[in-house]
């Protein structure tokens, strides 16, 4: 059977960033989320008797993808097929930027392989499976905000994200300033691994994100936009810092990521609440009201030229083939 799917990404306003269980993709940390409605992928996969191995075609390009091989067998595993695959994705959002391709890649791909299969998962098991693709996609399963609890069994069974309700749902969005489109080279996966095993810092963020997290539920259910900004940058800043302390160490940030974020300072200054988040690449995403969004547009425009303004996107659906 074939079946098509489409997720949207997510950015973490609470990061996650190292892992407790790299086979099963289980976090030291659990993380929050706001999906979103600009960027997403959509996936067709068919279960074919005629292949003797996946069949993997993104954008119009025949892949070699490691992590989507190692995803495939997983699922092969766990739903007891022998068959494989052809999976044909489109990503509406640059792939390996820091722009999470891997969270809606992952998340459209556990849909529409399994709803191939036959099964119609529940959302939790769905978030769980798609962990294991890459676990920023346990957060796309669901629209609006979204928290990935890390948890505690060894076996990953309560390792799931599920949808977090704040009536800033409606009120807030993200500018996306696009430093570079370009395959960035260190991947979140390896980025991770490096910091968890050489950074003295990991620890203290270990501590730390888990008091931002409960300070971020506590303003998100306030509605209190500005406490959100300042726990969402304080937030990625640590987890930034983690990795200068990596051995050898290594940074996302670039000369015009640090211009950006001088820039969100100034606004703020003059006024305009806003606060900036960045992922594993050089693209800032800065966190503020729709009222303001327009603004800030026009004025990272004056820098640079790929700016999107985003607000919360849905959650994974599978569609019709032509829609
Ligand atoms: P990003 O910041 O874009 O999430 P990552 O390095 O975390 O970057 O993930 C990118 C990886 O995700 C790709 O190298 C590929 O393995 C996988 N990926 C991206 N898009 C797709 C897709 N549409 N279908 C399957 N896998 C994908
Ligand atoms: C910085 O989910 O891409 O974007 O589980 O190894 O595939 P893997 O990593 P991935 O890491 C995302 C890291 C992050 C923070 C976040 O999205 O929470």
């Amino acid at each position: 059977m074939k079946k098509t799917a489409v997720a949207h990404t997510n950015i973490a306003l609470i990061k996650y960033w190292g892992k407790r269980d790299e086979k099963l993709i289980l976090p030291a940390n659990s993380s929050l989320s706001l999906t979103l409605d600009q960027f997403y992928t959509k996936t067709t996969v068919e279960w074919r008797t005629d292949l003797d191995a996946d069949r993997f075609v993104l954008d119009g390009e025949e892949l070699q993808d490691a992590k989507v091989t190692r995803f495939m067998e997983i699922i092969r595993k766990q739903f007891a097929t022998q068959q494989y695959a052809s999976i044909v994705s489109e990503n509406h959002v640059p792939t390996a930027a820091g722009l999470a391709s891997s969270a809606s890649a992952f998340a459209a791909l556990s849909a529409a392989a399994t709803a191939a299969l036959g099964y119609d998962l529940s959302n939790e098991e769905l978030s769980k499976l798609a962990r294991q693709g890459s676990g920023s996609a346990s957060r796309s399963i669901y629209g609006d905000f979204a928290i990935w609890e890390k948890g505690a069994l060894a076996d990953g069974s309560d390792s799931f994200a599920h949808p977090l309700h704040s009536n800033l749902t409606k009120e807030i969005a993200m500018v996306v300033a696009v430093v570079s489109d370009k395959k960035k080279k260190v991947s979140s996966r390896v980025g991770m691994k490096s910091t968890v095993e050489t950074s003295p810092f990991f620890t203290a963020w270990i501590e730390r994100s888990a008091v931002d997290l409960e300070d971020m539920k506590r303003a998100l259910s306030a509605g209190d936009f500005v406490k959100v900004g300042e726990i969402a940058e304080r937030n990625a800043m640590r987890m930034h810092a983690t990795t200068l302390g990596a051995e050898p160490p290594f940074t996302y940030f670039q000369p015009l990521s640090l211009e950006i974020m001088d820039i969100v300072r100034e606004m703020r200054h003059n006024g305009i609440p806003a606060y900036f988040t960045m992922d594993a690449g050089p693209n800032v995403k800065v966190i503020c009201l729709r009222k303001d969004e327009q603004q800030i547009q026009t004025r990272l425009k004056e820098i640079i030229s790929q700016v999107y303004i985003c607000h919360a996107g849905e959650g994974v659906k599978v569609v019709n083939e032509d829609e």
